[in-house]
C-alpha cells in the first residue's frame, strides 16, 4: 500500500498521518476547514524537528516524509488510495454520508475504515454499496506515540480485508489487536470502572478525590489516579465515552454516567484544557492533600481493582476479544500496570468473587454483579 487518504485534520487525523508518512506512505490528508489542514502540516513538522532534535530522524527524511504529505479541503483528491481512514466528527449521519461520498470516488479494492471510538462499524458498513471494505482501525491519543491499535471488523467485513489491515498497521510499527464491533471496543469498555467507581466512591463520601487518587498511584501501581486522568483527557470527551458506551449498550448500570460528572461539564470545569476539572489548575491554588492511611487507600483500590477485573473477564466471556488481546490492549493502550486477568488470578479468582459478592450484597444493585467470566474462571 502506498497511497493512504485520511480525512479529518483534527487530534486524530493529524496523529495518523503522521504514522502512515514515518512508514513510508503517500498520505492525502483532507479536511474540510483549511486552517485545520495548515494547523496540521505545521504539527506534523513541528513533531519532525523534535524527532530530528532528539536524533531520531535525519533531515533529508524529514523532507522525503513532508513531500509525501498532501493537504487538501478535495475529498476528490482521495482517489487513488488504497486505504482511507476517515478520522472526522463522532456523528453517525455525518460518518455515514462521508462514507457514500467516498464509494463514488476511491477504485474498488480500496479500504474504508473508521476511526470511530464508539459508533458501530456495522452500521457505517450497511449504508455502503460494499460493506466487506469496510473496517474500525481504533488509534489512540496521541496516535504517533500511542503503540495500540483496535482493529474492528463489522460483521460484514471479509476476512482478506481484515487481514490486510492488520498486517498494514503492524508494519507502522503499532500492537495490533482484535475487538468485536460493541460498544467501547475492548479499551473505552474495560476501563470504565476506573472512572465509575472512583467516582461512586467519591460521591458516597468514603474518601476525597487526592486518597482515591494516591490508592490507585500508591497501592495499585497506576501512573495517573483516576481524577487527575479524567481531568487530563477532559470531562467533556470522558463523560461523552461513559454516556455513549451505557446508552448503546442498553442502560446497562455497570456503564451509567454520573451526576458528579455530568455537572463538571455543564459548569465548563472540562478538567486541565479549562484549568480547572475535579482539581484546580490555577496558578498558586492548592492540591488537596490525601488521607494516608493504609487500610483506607487498600480498600479504595481493591474496589476499583475488582471492578476492573470483573469488567474484564466480562468481555472476556462475551467473547470482544481474546485473553490476549485483553491485557495488550490494558497494558499498551491505557498503560495499565499488569494485564487485568492476570492480575486477577494473581490475587486468586475465588477472593475477586468473594468481593464482588460482598459488593452486591451490600449495595443490592445490579451494578456489581459478580460476571459469569469470573465464576467460570475457578
Ligand atoms: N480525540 C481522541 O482522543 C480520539 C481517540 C480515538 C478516536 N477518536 C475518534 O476520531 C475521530 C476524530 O476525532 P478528533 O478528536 O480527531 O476530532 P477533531 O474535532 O479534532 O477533528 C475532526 C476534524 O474533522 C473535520 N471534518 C468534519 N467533518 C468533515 C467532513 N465531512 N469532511 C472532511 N473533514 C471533516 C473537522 O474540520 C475537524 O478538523 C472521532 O470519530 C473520534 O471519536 C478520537
Amino acid at each position: 500500500m502506498t497511497q493512504i487518504a485520511v480525512i479529518g485534520a483534527g487530534t486524530m487525523g493529524a496523529g495518523i498521518a503522521q504514522v502512515a508518512l514515518m512508514s513510508g506512505c503517500e498520505v492525502i490528508l483532507v479536511d474540510a476547514n483549511k486552517d485545520v489542514l495548515d494547523k496540521a502540516h505545521s504539527r506534523i513538522s513541528n513533531n519532525f524537528v523534535s524527532l530530528r532534535e532528539k536524533g531520531k530522524m535525519d533531515i533529508e527524511q524529514s523532507v522525503m516524509f513532508l513531500e509525501k504529505l498532501h493537504c487538501t479541503d478535495k475529498i476528490e483528491a482521495c482517489g487513488q488510495a488504497s486505504l482511507v481512514i476517515e478520522a472526522i466528527v463522532e456523528n453517525l449521519e455525518i460518518k455515514k454520508n462521508l462514507f457514500n461520498q467516498l464509494e463514488s470516488i476511491v477504485s474498488a479494492d480500496c479500504i474504508l475504515a473508521s476511526n470511530t471510538s464508539s459508533l458501530s462499524i456495522t452500521s457505517i458498513a450497511g449504508t455502503t454499496k460494499n460493506p466487506g471494505r469496510v473496517i474500525g482501525i481504533h488509534f489512540f491519543n496521541p496516535a504517533n506515540l500511542m503503540k495500540l491499535v483496535e482493529v474492528i471488523p463489522a460483521i460484514q467485513t471479509d476476512l482478506t480485508v481484515v487481514n490486510k489491515v492488520m498486517d498494514l498497521i503492524r508494519s507502522w510499527n503499532k500492537i495490533t489487536v482484535l475487538a468485536k464491533d460493541t460498544p467501547g471496543f475492548i479499551v473505552n469498555r474495560i476501563a470504565r470502572p476506573y472512572y465509575s467507581e472512583a467516582i461512586r466512591i467519591f460521591e458516597e463520601g468514603i474518601a476525597d478525590i487526592a486518597t482515591i487518587d494516591l490508592a490507585m498511584t500508591k497501592i495499585a501501581g497506576f501512573k495517573m489516579g483516576p481524577f487527575t486522568l479524567m481531568d487530563f483527557i477532559g470531562h467533556d470527551v470522558n463523560y461523552a465515552v461513559t454516556e455513549s458506551v451505557w446508552t448503546a449498550c442498553y442502560y446497562e448500570p455497570r456503564y451509567r454516567p454520573s451526576f458528579t460528572q455530568k455537572r463538571l461539564v455543564e459548569a465548563g470545569f472540562l478538567g486541565k484544557k479549562s484549568g480547572r476539572g475535579f482539581y484546580n489548575y490555577a496558578e498558586g491554588a492548592e492540591h488537596p492533600k490525601a488521607d494516608e492511611d493504609e487500610s483506607l487507600l487498600e480498600n479504595i483500590a481493591n474496589r476499583i481493582l475488582v471492578m476492573l477485573f470483573n469488567e474484564a473477564a466480562d468481555a472476556l466471556h462475551f467473547g470482544i476479544a481474546t485473553r490476549d488481546d485483553i491485557e495488550t490492549a490494558m497494558t499498551t493502550g491505557v498503560n495499565y500496570p499488569k494485564g487485568l486477568l492476570a492480575w486477577a488470578e494473581e490475587w486468586g479468582i475465588d477472593n475477586c468473587i468473594a468481593k464482588m459478592e460482598e459488593l452486591h450484597a451490600y449495595y443490592q444493585e445490579p451494578r456489581y454483579r459478580c460476571s459469569p467470566g469470573l465464576r467460570g474462571a475457578v
